[in-house]
């Protein structure tokens, strides 16, 4: 038997086993694959599924997501991050519904064209909605070649992106592409995980390269080319008579872009002076009266994202006039929120009832 048969038999053996149930599993439509792909890449199994179910419930076809509107979208996707992923899943519903009839293309040539869809989704589609011979190779496929293989290619390079993708290529299992690629995925997800691996007990282990040199927990290799920048957000939060609030939207190229938000003041370094926020405040607003400024959170809260630090300080502005504009606090429920400004809202609300 060739060295890729038994690997690709071997795994599959696993999986019937061991699979489990997941909605997106039952079907090869192309719309609930895409949809179940997109939002796995931003999470994990157990939080993406609920995600993908509020998503499939209140869209069943690619028509349904495309006529909605892209702050419903983002709404539904709060919490997930990354929220350019869904401004693409909703450009891409439009397209498909608009120019391809509702019908995704059955290549991954004419797929990875497609606003937010690049190798892995393209690789994931075609293999499991249209059974072409294409591997995918997400974190979970990285860390299970890496061990076995004991191939220590920094996997954010581009020599080692190739490498992976060729091995991965010559290990499909052509007659079931698509279930090989799920396969891979989730042996990586429940035997070969980043912490604690089942070495014990994986099918694996009499040809594992890595468990044989005890270098299980050194694969993969990653480069440290990403420098995490730190920033200093200073949010003003307006509260009329525990009432009424003010929020606008990001519209610049930057995190949470098309989200809501209160009116921000980055800074350099964490502010400590309230006369700083106040020049601010007068600069941007008009606020007739008395108002009073107080900073809600002594120390800063620090929200981690993938390449930046936020040191984030919310301030207090209890104002006796309105901002125009304003909404009430109820009202923010309908505005997608990055998760750090509603965490602060529940528990402000929370405080105030
Ligand atoms: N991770 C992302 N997509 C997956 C899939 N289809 N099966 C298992 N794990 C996954």
């Amino acid at each position: 038997m060739r060295q890729n048969e038994k690997f690709y038999n071997t795994l599959k053996m696993w999986y019937l086993i061991n699979k489990r149930d997941l909605p997106w599993r039952k079907t090869k439509d192309p719309y609930f694959i895409w949809l179940s792909e997109i939002i796995l890449q931003q999470t994990r199994i157990a939080q993406g599924t609920s995600y993908y179910e509020k998503f499939a419930d209140k869209f069943e076809d690619v028509f349904a997501l495309a006529n909605s509107d892209e702050k419903t979208v983002l709404k539904m996707w709060q919490g997930l991050g990354y929220y350019s992923r869904a401004r693409n899943l909703h450009s891409t519903a439009k397209e498909i519904a608009g120019s391809y009839n509702g019908k995704f293309p059955n290549n991954y040539k004419s797929l990875i064209k497609l606003k937010g869809i690049g190798d892995y989704t393209a690789s994931a589609i075609a293999s499991m909605a249209f059974d072409k011979k294409h591997a995918v190779v997400d974190g979970n496929v990285y860390r299970v070649l890496s061990r076995i293989f004991g191939i220590d290619t920094p996997i954010n390079e581009s020599k080692g992106i190739k490498e992976f993708k060729k091995l991965a290529e010559e290990l499909l299992n052509p007659e079931d592409p698509g279930t090989h690629n799920q396969a891979l995925m989730e042996f990586g997800a429940i035997v070969c995980t980043p912490n604690n691996p089942q070495c014990k007990n994986c099918v694996f282990n009499d040809t594992c390269e890595a468990l044989r040199f005890k270098k299980v927990a050194l694969l993969p290799v990653k480069s440290k080319t990403i420098k995490i920048k730190k920033r200093y957000f200073n949010f003003l939060v307006f509260d009329h008579k525990n009432e009424k609030t003010y929020i606008r939207q990001r519209l610049h190229k930057d995190i949470w872009q098309n989200l809501y938000e209160f009116p921000l003041l980055e800074s350099k370094e964490e502010l400590y002076d309230p006369d700083e926020i106040l020049n601010f405040i007068k600069n941007l607003f008009y606020l007739e009266g008395e108002f009073h400024l107080k900073k809600f959170n002594e120390n800063p809260i620090i929200h981690k994202l993938s390449h930046q630090t936020l040191h984030a300080t919310f301030w207090i502005v209890n104002s006796e006039c309105l901002v125009e504009n304003s909404i009430s606090w109820e009202q923010l429920n309908d505005y997608a929120l990055p998760v750090l400004i509603q965490n602060f809202v529940d528990k402000y609300k929370g405080l105030n009832e």
